[in-house]
Formats: C-alpha cells, structure tokens, sequence
C-alpha cells in the first residue's frame, strides 16, 4: 500500500473543496510521535503565491479535510504545518489486508518498463576481489528489488573477457597444458591469481614465450579457431570461479545474464563508422576521438593501432541496450572512480543517437572498502584479498558466535553460520549509503544488537518461536490498542513507499535502515505488550500475534531484496 500516496489524496481533496490551486505538494513523517504520524508543510510553501498567511491556509485546508477515512485528526502546528492522525480503525483494516496478501499489499507497477541492470562484471584475467564484492550486491539488490515491483529487469553481466593479457594467459594455459583438465577447471588455475603471476613471470623471463603470447594476442583478434578455444577454455574456468562467488553469497547471477565485452566485437567498427557518420569523430595523435563540448579529455574510441578501448566497447553496449533490449532505464552499479568514463559514454551516446533521448542512463556509483586503519582494504602482506576467501572467513566467524547451540545437528550449524556469515558482510555492505567509503569491521558486523543482519534475523526468529509456542489457530481482527501499536502498524504500512524509493534511488541503505526502525520498535512493542501471557485477553493476543507476524513478514520481505536469507530459530 502506498502510504503516501492515500494522505495525500486526502490532503489534495481538501484543497480541491477549499477552492485553492497548487503545484503537486506531499506529506512527509512526522519527526516526533507528538507530531502525530504525519504532516503536511505545504501552507508554507503557499502562503507567498497566495499572498495569504501560512496559518490561515493550513486552517482553510483542515476545514475541509475529511477526518471519516483515513485521518481521524488534523491539527495546526508552528507557524502553518499540519499534524495529521491516522485514524486506527482504517490503520487496522489496512495491516490486516497486507497480512492476507502474500505480496503484502504490495502493487506491481501499472505500467513497468525494462530496465537493464549492469552489475558484477569481473575482469576474467584475474580472481574476484572485494573490489567487486559492492557492484555484485548493490546491482543484484536493484535488480530483485525492481523484479518484485514489478519491471522487466534484465540482468547484465559485462564481464572483462578481451584484451593483450588474454595472448600471455592462453599461451601460458596452453605451454602447462592445463587445457587436459576437467571441465570445472580443476588443477593449478584454482587460483587464477597465481595464474597470471606465473604466467607473467613466464612473459618476463622467456623472449621466446613473450613472442608467442604477442602472437596469440594477434590470432585470437583475427578469429583463429586454436586460439580461440583455449581462450573459451580459459573464460569457463575463470566464469567457474565467479559462479562460485555468486552463489555463496546467494546472488542471482547466471551465464545467461553475460554479455561480455567480447559480444560487442563485431560490433566495434559500426561505432566508428556511425560517430562518423554523425561528425563526432576527430583524428588527435593518430587515434579518434570524440571531444564533448566542456571536456578537456576527449573520449577516445580508437587508438592510432586500429585497437578500441573500454569506453567503445561500452559505447555498443549502450546502443545494444537501447536498441535491441529495449531499455528505458539502463542502471550501471560500478566504481564511483569511473565516474569520468559514464558521464562521457552516456553524452556520447545520446548525441550520436545510439540511445534515445528518454531512456533514462545512471551511474550508481559506489565507495571503497577501507579497512580499520581507513586505508583500502588489503591483505597482511599488501596483496588484493580474494572475495572467496573473505567469504569463507564470514562463515567461520559466525560459527564461532553460534557455537554453543546443542540442539543443532553439525549440518544445521552449517547452514545456520553460512546464512549468517554471508548475510553480516552484505549488509554491513549495504546499509552504508553507498556512495561513502566504509570501514570493513567483522565485529560490528556479527553482533546481535545496532543495524545488523543479525539483528534483524534474530527478531525474526524471535517472532517465530512466539508462534511455535503459541501453536493454536489464529482468528479474530487486528485492533490498535495503544500508542506503540499504533506506531508499529504505521511503520509497517510504511513499506511500499519505502521500496519504491530504495528503488528509484537504487539505495539499498534506505530498506536497511526501514528495518532497523522497524525492529527497534516491534523490540519495544514486544517487551510492552505481552501477547502469550497470563492474563492478556483473547482479543488482545489474536490482534498483538497478527501484528507480530506482518512484522516478520515484512523483514523477511525486505531481507529477500537484500539477497540475505532468515531463519526460523536461532
Ligand atoms: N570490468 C569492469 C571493471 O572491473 C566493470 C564493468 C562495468 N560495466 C561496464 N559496462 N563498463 O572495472
């Protein structure tokens, strides 16, 4: 339910009676519980247009304000804001509509629109690093969150799969004859990080093998079939090793949402061709280039070789985008250091006309991982630190806080510590606004109090132990009893807003901190309003158990956008 969106068609049907014209205005949350749920500043904003007082207009618009629906009280506050109260009765038929509806009475779009959603896009050459641990979880987040509003969401993996250092690696692949090895890549490329170095070294020390990578650089280029197959060779096993990654960390992420650089090849000479052909493209020091009025640094497209570049590549990728798949909005969930690469490709390709003037080109940029030093985040002896292994390090320490947990067969520890492990990491991840650096702290992240996954798994479990023991059918309406509960049903009819806007703003940060509140208050409710006790009336146990059960809903909901699964017990 849109919130929102129901007060002010209230508000806006008091202005309508009351005869006075404006600009679309909304209601925002009250900041304090005395201010009522919600208020309206609108007056304010008003009152110079109209040459009218701020106080006298909000009295006008209270006037007309129908109090037999949604609202059951208006009141003047400050020099003209309107608090408002949300009558309890229409606040309980609403909670117990979303708990009814398995989609919470959430609605899908009207009218949807395809959105490609670029994220992850590791370079092949080399292990997944933490590097791409934000792009992997922020981009899945948009993406599950856009799908359960109900948009086209095409996921699209534009994984580094072309350039020199492909000669180098194939020709070392083939020299060891790794090629002999299983399908799943098994064997010394385990660890494509000791891989490269090797094959580097290889490079460094042998003119002979230096001169055969050269070539294979050549032969791959010119589609020479042996080449070409250790590279596919090389690709499966590299795309192995992020399969891997993705489904640790519960990701939705397969090879049918890749579409690498290399798609785009044949590709790359049309965009010459048609830059050209729009009087974009000017010869600097050999290379083409585009220069975009206002930039110092043109975009460089070819180099003086014949080679393209990155920004080319992507430049075909935005016209595939827009043209082939549809997009209205195209969403990149990459590095806010590439920030100066985006700004150009978007300008380009919309003056070139690659894309059309209304689809919608973001950058969704992204921080860096620090460490607690606040310095980026590395291994003790300065190297990158492998994703897997960073991962598999979450796992083992959410072990160690559930470890005294007898009635648990050895396999649901497992289980218990990866959903756990893997949910701490991505939403200490996630829970920071994104464009902000942040501090990697494992024990901030893995404690059962403040904003953590653990917190919020924790209250889910809790809910649902309180029905385990409960163990009896529920019936009867919910009813808001007091002020806590009016509050916690409030917040809880909250959430469509609160997902439209995570969405709109692709703002993961927003759904965490909703369930923060979210919980902090049902904590409270919880220890005030007993529900299984001596002495609670039947009526009052039936309303506090449905309201306790839109609350686990209601994170398991937001949890599930978050890629972070709940448990049952914990
Ligand atoms: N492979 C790139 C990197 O690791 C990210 C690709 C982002 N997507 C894109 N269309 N440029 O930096």
């Amino acid at each position: 339910m849109k919130l929102k969106s129901q007060l002010n068609n209230v508000i806006q049907d008091a202005f309508n009676k009351a005869g006075i014209e404006h600009a679309p205005m909304s209601v925002s949350e009250a900041s304090k519980p005395e201010f009522g749920d919600y208020q309206f500043n609108g007056a304010m904003a008003l009152s110079k247009k109209l040459g009218k007082n701020p106080r006298e207009i909000a009295q006008s618009i209270i006037d007309h304000l129908d109090l037999s629906g949604v609202l059951t009280k208006a009141e003047i506050a400050g020099p003209g804001f309107i608090n408002l109260w949300i009558n309890p009765l229409w606040l309980a038929t609403q909670a117990q509509e979303a708990l009814a509806d398995e989609r919470l009475s959430i609605s899908r779009r009207e009218n949807p629109i395809k959105v490609v959603v670029d994220y992850s896009g590791p370079n092949m050459a080399k292990q997944m690093h933490v590097g791409h641990l934000r792009s992997t979880i922020i981009g899945d987040t948009l993406a599950n969150l856009l799908t359960f509003l109900g948009d086209d969401v095409i996921r699209q993996n534009h994984i580094g799969d072309w350039g020199t250092q492909f000669g180098m690696l194939i020709a070392y692949l083939e020299m060891k004859g790794l090629e002999m090895k299983g399908e799943d890549g098994s064997g010394s490329l385990k660890d494509l990080e000791q891989f490269y170095k090797d094959a580097k070294g290889e490079f460094d020390a042998n003119p002979a093998f230096a001169n055969k990578a050269r070539e294979y650089v050549v032969k791959i280029q010119s589609g020479d079939a042996h080449c070409l197959q250790l590279w596919q060779k090389f690709i499966d096993i590299s795309l192995g090793h992020c399969e891997e990654v993705y489904e640790k960390l519960n990701v939705n992420l397969t090879r049918d949402d890749v579409r690498a650089e290399s798609f785009y090849n044949d590709d790359l000479a049309n965009v010459i061709t048609d830059l050209q052909k729009s009087d974009k493209l000017q010869e600097s020091n050999g290379a083409q280039c585009v220069f975009l009025e206002g930039d110092e640094v043109p975009v460089i497209v070819q180099k003086g070789d014949g080679g393209y570049l990155y920004a080319t590549t992507d430049l075909a990728a935005l016209r595939y985008r827009a043209k082939e798949l549809g997009a209205k909005r195209i969403s990149y969930v990459v590095d806010a250091r590439q920030a100066g690469h985006f700004k150009q490709v978007f300008r380009v390709a919309k003056e070139a006309g690659f894309v059309p003037e209304y689809v919608k080109l973001e950058h969704i940029a992204f921080g860096t991982m620090m460490d607690k030093g606040g310095k980026p985040f590395k291994t003790r002896d300065g190297g990158t630190v492998k994703l897997i292994d960073l991962l598999d390090e979450a796992v083992v320490k959410a072990r160690e806080t559930i470890n005294n947990k007898e009635d648990y067969t050895p396999e649901q520890i497992d289980e218990l510590a990866k959903i756990i492990g893997i949910g701490a990491v991505k939403y200490a991840d996630l829970a920071i606004n994104r464009e902000s650096n942040y501090i990697f702290n494992w024990d901030k992240m893995l404690s059962f109090e403040g904003n953590t996954s653990l917190y919020m798994q924790y209250a889910y479990a809790r809910i649902q132990s309180i029905f385990r023991k409960f163990d009896g059918q529920i019936s009867g309406d919910i009813i808001i009893g007091d002020e806590l509960e009016h509050r916690l049903a409030t917040m809880l009819l909250r959430f469509e807003d609160v997902l439209n806007r995570a969405a709109e703003d692709a703002s993961p940060n927003q759904i965490t901190t909703y369930l923060y509140d979210v919980v902090t208050l049902f904590m409270r409710f919880y220890e005030q309003n007993p529900m299984l006790k001596e002495g609670v009336d039947e009526s009052t146990k039936m309303s506090r158990l449905q309201l306790a059960d839109l609350t686990a809903k209601t994170i398991k909901q937001g949890l599930d956008s978050l890629g972070i699964r709940v448990v049952d017990r914990l």
